[in-house]
This record gives structure tokens, C-alpha cells and sequence, in this order.
């Protein structure tokens, strides 16, 4: 019997049916206080957490989602921030710059994402679904208009959370011997092979839910065109360098 720690890291799967049932605030809160405990960039804590209730906003909110009907149908849901303003606030009270170029940006993107993640994971813990929700970046300019953050607070993704009305299957991962290397990087044969391990193992689980091509496949489309490319303009105008 794996650690119990484990045993949920590996019992994950995205939620993407919830019951009607509320998020109780109480259990947001202990969420919360669980992943604010995750490591920090020098403890800057760049990151913030908008819990969206309101009926309109939600449903304005499944259309720039791109119809992600879950949006409004979940016990809660929530914007993830990367979140500088603190920051920025102290450094004008103290009248110094705030100079920080994509370090800052970078900080604040994987501060916050390391806070989602425990956050989901406290979640799960409780007994909740969850599932992220990428597709808030999709056109973030009207996102921007709906919610109104200020300049240095970047919103990074939405996040699903419920009671499960389903119960899917765990989506198989790349075998750990294709993500875990000893000492250097290996050749691109050796990473070519694992991924047709993969899609061997990926041909059942795609079969079996009526879903074509290899996960190959699916990589080869999801990139071949530019996708979300009006982000860099968004974030600098929230007060991000990116270079
Ligand atoms: C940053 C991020 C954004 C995501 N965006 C969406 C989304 O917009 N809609 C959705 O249904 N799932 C979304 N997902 C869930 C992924 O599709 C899912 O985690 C992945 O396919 C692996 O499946 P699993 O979580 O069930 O193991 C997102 C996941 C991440 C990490």
C-alpha cells in the first residue's frame, strides 16, 4: 500500500461533472491555507485567488471559456493569479522602482501554479473534484474587461472545484523511465522510443473512449499552429516584461 500522500497524488483525475452541492467557505479556507504552505519564490508569495460566484459573471464566463458548461456548474470556481501587485504597491510606497523584467513574471506564473496545485490537492484530499480550466486564457481581453484586475495581477487559469457527479478513469502518464533521466538528457532516439511506448499504452485508454489517433498525433495538431498568441500583448498591458 503506497504512502497515503501517494496514494491521492496518484488517484487524480480531472472532474469535469460536479453535483450541485456549494463549496462550504470553511473548506475553501483550509484548502487555501494548504497551498499557500507550498514553497515560494524567497517566500515573495506572488500569487492570488479569485473565487467567482456571482450568476451572470459565471455564465459570461462559460462563453470565454468556450462553452465549458462546468464553469457555472460547480460547488466553486475560481481564477488563479500570478500576482505582483503587492509587490509593486511597496515598492511605490517606498518610492523605489519595481524593475523586475521576466524573472517577475516567471515568479509569479510558477509561485502561483505551485499554490494551485497544493490547493487541488488539499482539495482532493477533502473529497473534491477538480479541474483546471486553461481555457480562461482564450481571450483574456474580454476576461480582462468582465473582472477587472489591476495592473500587475495575472490571471493564469481558472479552477473547477465540486462534489464529483462521475467517476473517470486516471489518464495514463509517460512511464517515469521517459521524464526521469540520470545525469544528462538522453539522445532523441531514447525519448522517440519512450513516446512510442506511450502511444502503444494510449491506443487502448483513446480505443476504449471512441477518441482517434495516438497521443503522438494529438501532440503533432495541438502544436502546429499559433494558439493563444494575443497573450504576450494581455500580460504587457497588466504591467508584465517579458523579456
Ligand atoms: C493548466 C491546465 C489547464 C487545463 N485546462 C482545461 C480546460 O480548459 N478544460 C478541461 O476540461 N480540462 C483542462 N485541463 C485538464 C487537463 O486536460 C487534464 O489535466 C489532462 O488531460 C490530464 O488528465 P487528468 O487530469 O484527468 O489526469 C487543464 C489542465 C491544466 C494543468
Amino acid at each position: 500500500m503506497p504512502h497515503p500522500a501517494l496514494e491521492l497524488l496518484l488517484a487524480h483525475r480531472s472532474i469535469r461533472r460536479f453535483t450541485e452541492a456549494p463549496l462550504p467557505d470553511e473548506d475553501v479556507r483550509s484548502a487555501v491555507e494548504a497551498g499557500q504552505q507550498a514553497s515560494t519564490s524567497s517566500n515573495v508569495q506572488a500569487y492570488s485567488l479569485i473565487r467567482v460566484r456571482d450568476r451572470q459573471r459565471l455564465e459570461r464566463l462559460v462563453e470565454l471559456t468556450g462553452g465549458q458548461t462546468k464553469v457555472a456548474r460547480c460547488g466553486g470556481f475560481f481564477i488563479v493569479c500570478g500576482d505582483t501587485r503587492r509587490h509593486r504597491l511597496l515598492a511605490e510606497r517606498a518610492g523605489v522602482p519595481y524593475a523586475t523584467r521576466l524573472e517577475g513574471f516567471l515568479i509569479a506564473a510558477i509561485d502561483a501554479t505551485l499554490f494551485a496545485q497544493n490547493l487541488c490537492v488539499a482539495f482532493e484530499g477533502l473529497g473534491y473534484g477538480i479541474c483546471y480550466i486553461g481555457g480562461l486564457r482564450n481571450d483574456l481581453a474580454s476576461v480582462q474587461k468582465l473582472m477587472a484586475f489591476p495592473r500587475g495581477v495575472y490571471p493564469l487559469f481558472g479552477l473547477c472545484v465540486g462534489v464529483p457527479a462521475e467517476d473517470p478513469d486516471r489518464r495514463p502518464r509517460l512511464e517515469s523511465e521517459a521524464v526521469l533521466f540520470e545525469e544528462h538528457y538522453p539522445d532523441d532516439e531514447t525519448v522517440l522510443a519512450g513516446i512510442a511506448r506511450y502511444d502503444e499504452r494510449m491506443l487502448d485508454y483513446y480505443a476504449a473512449r471512441g477518441v482517434e489517433g495516438s497521443w503522438s498525433q494529438r501532440i503533432e495538431s495541438q502544436f502546429r499552429e499559433p494558439y493563444r498568441a494575443a497573450l504576450a500583448e494581455y500580460y504587457r498591458e497588466q504591467g508584465a516584461v517579458l523579456d
